[in-house]
């Protein structure tokens, strides 16, 4: 059964996100680059107001999807410095055990893509997945994310590695755009 909503997250989901990223973390640690110790004792604040801003216009968008708790989520971020601004990352993307494999995964993919599409400027859009999380991985380049390269030893937990694809997806080529410049130098 799906959830009922998928909606962006506001500063009155700030409880609801930060009880879901300790579940993400304590059932999925090799997802995330973020854990609990790092947080400072700020951390909800910051969070609170990083709900209160998220919009397209800001380039920070929070979706969330609720059934009737959140049991869902997923960002996409736009770097803020001038010439990094055609970059944003996806990160923070979640669902809880029980509600995978239904389909959810991919429609918050969907909803938070068609959301970036919608950021003026935007070219490209990155994210950073366990190398060994092969479904996942496999559902990123079911939505044209491509491997970039793959970082040893990205995480170090305890005595365990784990190695991470960096991959990214090329928003003009998805649109058969090409680039005005001659290139990278
Ligand atoms: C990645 C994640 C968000 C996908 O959510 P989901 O709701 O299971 O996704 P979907 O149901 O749309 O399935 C998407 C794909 O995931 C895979 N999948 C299906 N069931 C799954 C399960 N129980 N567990 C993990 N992956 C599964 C399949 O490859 C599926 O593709 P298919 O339908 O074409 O076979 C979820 O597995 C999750 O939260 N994992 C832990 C956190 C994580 O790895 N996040 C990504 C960090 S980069």
């Amino acid at each position: 059964m799906q959830p009922r909503i998928i909606r962006p997250l506001d500063e009155r989901d700030t409880q609801a996100f930060l009880g879901l990223k300790q579940i993400g973390l304590s059932t999925d640690p090799d997802a995330f680059v973020a854990a609990l110790e790092d947080d400072p004792p700020s951390y909800p604040d910051a969070v609170r107001e990083r709900l209160s801003n998220a919009a397209v216009e800001t380039g920070d968008v929070i979706l969330g999807a609720f059934d009737p708790a959140l049991v869902g989520i997923v960002s996409v971020t736009r770097e803020d410095r001038t010439k990094r601004r055609h970059k944003a990352s996806l990160h923070g993307m979640y669902v809880v055990p029980t509600y995978r494999g239904k389909g959810l995964g991919k429609e918050l993919l969907h909803r938070v893509l068609a959301l970036a599409r919608a950021m003026r400027g935007l070219e490209e859009i990155q994210l950073v997945v366990a190398s060994h999380n092969t479904q996942v991985v496999t559902l990123y380049e079911g939505f044209g994310f491509e491997l970039m390269w793959t970082e040893r030893r990205a995480l170090k937990m305890g005595g365990r590695y784990v190695d991470a694809h960096h991959m990214a997806l090329d928003l003009l080529k998805a649109r058969g755009e090409v680039r005005a410049t001659a290139g990278a130098v």
